[in-house]
Order: C-alpha cells, then structure tokens, then sequence
C-alpha cells in the first residue's frame, strides 16, 4: 500500500487509473480543478480530492505541506497534438513550468518518486522510424510532442541533482471507457461517438496513417505494475506494440456496431507522421506485462459500454 499523490487525476487516463490504485488498496489523493472529482470514488475511504490549479505555485506548496506522500503521478496537461504555437504560449505555465515546482516541493518534502505521462505518439516525431524503441532519437515535431520531450529531459536533469528518481510513461493512443466521444483527440472514441450520433467520421489524409493503439485497461495495468516497483530512472513505451492505419479503424469500427458509417476525408495534416508503432520489448520483459485486449474486442467493449449508458 502507498499514499499517491496523483496529479490531473480526473480526466480520461487519471479516473481509469485511480480506480485500479483504489481496488488494489493504495490511499489515492487525486489533485485536479475544483469540480472534477468522478463521483464514483466517493465511496472509497482511501480517496481524498484536493481542490486546486497546478498553475498557482501556492497551491503546489499546500498540496505537498498536508501530508506526505510515496510516490507522484503526473498527469496534467492541457496541450494536444494538434495545439499550436498560441495555445503552447498561452499554456506554457501549466504546461512547461508547473512540472518544475512540484519536483522542487517533492524534493523539500522527502518524496523521491515519480511517474510521469509522456507521449509515445509524439516524442519520436520526425526520426524517419516505423517502430519506436525508448533509446531511438525523439525528434518532436509538433508543439505537444515538444513540452513533453522538455519535460522529460528536465525529469531527467533533476534526477542527476537531486534524489528524485523518476519513471516516464511514453503511452501510444490509449482508447476506452471515460474517453470524450467529442473530443479533439482518440480516433476511436471520436469515431463511435460520430456513429452513435449518426454523424460522418472526418479524416485527414487517405486514411493510411499508422497507429498503435491500446485499450485503457492494458494501460492502467501496465502503469500499477511500473508502480509496484521503485522509480529506477527509466523510460518505458506502453503500447500494443501493433500498428492500425486509420480505414482499419474504421472497418473494424463498422463491423462491432453494425451501423452504416459515413466518413468524410479531408485534407492531411502536417502533424500525422505515416507511422507510428511503439515497441514494448522494455516493459514487457521489466514487469512481465503484455497487452491483453485486442482492438476488435476492445471496440466492442468501448461501443457496448456507451449504448449501455445511451439506455439509462
Ligand atoms: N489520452 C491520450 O490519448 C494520451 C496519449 C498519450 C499521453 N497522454 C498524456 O496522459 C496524460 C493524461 O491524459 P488524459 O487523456 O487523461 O488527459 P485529460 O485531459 O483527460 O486529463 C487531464 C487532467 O488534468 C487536469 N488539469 C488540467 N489543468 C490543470 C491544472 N491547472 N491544475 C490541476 N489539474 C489540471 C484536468 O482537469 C484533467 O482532469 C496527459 O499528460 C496526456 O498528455 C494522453
């Protein structure tokens, strides 16, 4: 059992997470704006929401004065892939500069532990590689994919100073339950959420963009075995390791809903590298885990689980 301190821990990847720490018996203090608690962890004795902006430095220190805490999640971000150089500007303070107080708080409180949410679709960027392996050279090309490369670089800076030992997470497109059907980002929760609402699906480019997707589950395991280890200074890919082009998605999407889809192609991107696939080698031989869900049964949940709740 551990006291986590997790940061941003309402949204899509934090609420599926803290579920699972929850269930395993971990004390979850989730920090996240004012509002945001998933009403599902009320019942848990060992959750607690702390109200507050990771923008504002005081809120920082308050957090880490309450109590003292194992290890730290970071998850907050406010970037997407496809932000630009206005929302990079007006988001730098909780994107660059937010990360840089909390690891000086962890430090001045004793908590040495930390895991941090990078971006396995984005960091590698333009290095001409099908399939990523962590030590291959990130070349970020876009303004998301750039913060979390100088995140992680500044984790690791830190690391060579202080006591702070950290783990990065690089996930690849993680899908599932809690993803925003109407979203900016998540092909495949976006698409059945077009579906569901009798919409066109639009795709930029051909459709032959490459991804590796992984169903939310397989991540939220992958992360609470990284957890049950110390923090020894390592990067680790999660991902299916697996690579689907966009019209796959869409086929396999058409096939569990049995709907009629529309889609709309629209101009490509310049963000969209042709392939992006990560190898999990790493963390599959550091904490014996592997993917268990496949995209076709991981689609099926995904849609059965939103018509469950269209019926309610
Ligand atoms: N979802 C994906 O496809 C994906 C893929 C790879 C990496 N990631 C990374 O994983 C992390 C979590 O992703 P997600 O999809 O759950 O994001 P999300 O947007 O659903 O959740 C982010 C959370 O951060 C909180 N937050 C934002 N600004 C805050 C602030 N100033 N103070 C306190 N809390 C704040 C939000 O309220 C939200 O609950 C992010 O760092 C993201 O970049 C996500």
């Amino acid at each position: 059992m551990a006291r986590i301190l997790v940061l941003g821990g309402s949204g899509f990847i934090g609420s599926n997470l803290i579920a699972a720490l929850l269930d395993r018996s971990h004390v979850i203090f989730n920090f996240d704006r004012p509002g945001t608690s998933p009403k599902q962890f009320e019942k848990y004795s060992n959750y607690k929401f702390i109200p507050g902006s990771l923008s504002d430095s005081s809120h920082v220190r308050m957090v880490f004065d309450q109590q003292p805490y194992d290890k730290v999640i970071y998850l907050v971000s406010t970037l997407l892939p496809s932000s630009g150089y206005l929302e990079f500007i007006q988001e730098r303070d909780i994107n660059l500069v937010a990360l840089f107080e909390v690891l000086r708080n962890m430090e001045s409180n004793g908590c040495s532990d930390i895991l941090f949410f990078s971006s396995g679709g984005t960091v590698y960027g333009l290095n001409g590689k099908s399939e990523n392996k962590e030590e291959d050279p990130c070349l970020p090309f876009t303004y998301y994919g750039y913060t979390k490369w100088a995140l992680e670089e500044y984790i690791r800076f830190l690391s060579r100073t202080t006591s702070v030992k950290y783990t990065i997470v690089r996930p690849s497109n993680p899908y599932g339950s809690g993803q925003n059907l109407f979203g900016k980002q998540g092909l495949i929760a976006v698409a059945l959420g077009r579906v569901m609402a009798n919409k066109p699906i639009e795709i930029w480019g051909d459709g032959q963009v490459i991804r590796d997707y992984l169903y939310i589950d397989d991540l939220v395991n992958a992360i609470c075995l990284l957890l049950d280890i110390p923090a020894c200074n390592q990067t680790f890919n999660v991902g299916s390791g697996l690579g689907a082009s966009v019209n796959q998605i869409i086929e396999v999407v058409k096939e569990a809903t049995g709907f009629p889809v529309q889609v709309q192609y629209s101009p490509a991107r310049k963000i969209d590298v042709p392939v992006n696939i990560l190898n999990i080698d790493k963390i599959k031989s550091t904490v014996s885990w592997e993917p268990k869900i496949n995209l076709d049964e991981g689609i099926v949940k995904l849609w059965r689980e939103m018509q469950s709740k269209s019926n309610l």
